[in-house]
């Protein structure tokens, strides 16, 4: 059984914790494109609270008998000319841990995602997929999402000093 709800702050850590493998498992798909952080389970420990019950923020977490699995994380946005893309929710992250895969909790939290953004007026949902992680990408296809954007990165020479 999964339940989905807003973690408390108390429940950060846990989601922190599993922020942190995002991070890291970005890091691992392309090491020039992904930012690197030293810890970046400390960084959203400090950030997440400080967005918890902010109206723009969608923050959820999936439980699965009581221990917290999997989080989504979105927020709200107005119009957007320079991406030529009007206000929408954008779901930034969704993580679920490796014990509780292919049991659908993902789909527990994206579906949870969509009803609140829907809810809070949004009428769009966008996001971003690396181009790698088709196991994400046919979670989101199949609860509706379509490829709209392909994003293409160049890595440049430094520059050389004068
Ligand atoms: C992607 C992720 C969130 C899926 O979570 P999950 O709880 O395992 O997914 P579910 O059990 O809800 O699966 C739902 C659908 O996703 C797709 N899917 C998920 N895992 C899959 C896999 N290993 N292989 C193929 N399809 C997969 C399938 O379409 C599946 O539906 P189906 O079972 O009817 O075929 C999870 O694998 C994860 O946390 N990955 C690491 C983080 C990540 O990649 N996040 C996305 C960043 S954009």
């Amino acid at each position: 059984m999964v339940v989905v709800r807003p973690p408390t702050l108390d429940e950060i850590p846990a989601v922190a914790r599993l922020a942190g493998m995002l991070v890291a498992q970005h890091e691992a798909f392309d090491q020039e494109r992904f930012l690197h952080l030293d810890d970046p389970a400390a960084g959203y420990a400090r950030f997440l609270p400080r967005v918890l019950g902010d109206p723009k923020t969608v923050l959820l977490a999936a439980f699965v008998d009581g221990e917290l699995m999997g989080y989504v994380y979105g927020t709200l946005e107005g119009r957007d000319y320079f991406a030529l893309l009007d206000a929408c929710g954008k779901l930034h992250d969704i993580y679920v841990d490796d014990r509780a895969r292919g049991r659908g909790v993902g789909e527990a939290l994206v579906r949870a995602i969509q009803a609140e953004m829907t809810r809070r007026g949004a009428p769009r949902v966008v996001l971003l997929t690396a181009t790698q992680n088709e196991n994400a990408q046919r979670l989101f296809a199949k609860l509706g999402f379509r490829t709209t954007m392909l994003e293409m990165t160049a890595e440049l020479p430094k520059p050389t000093p004068e």
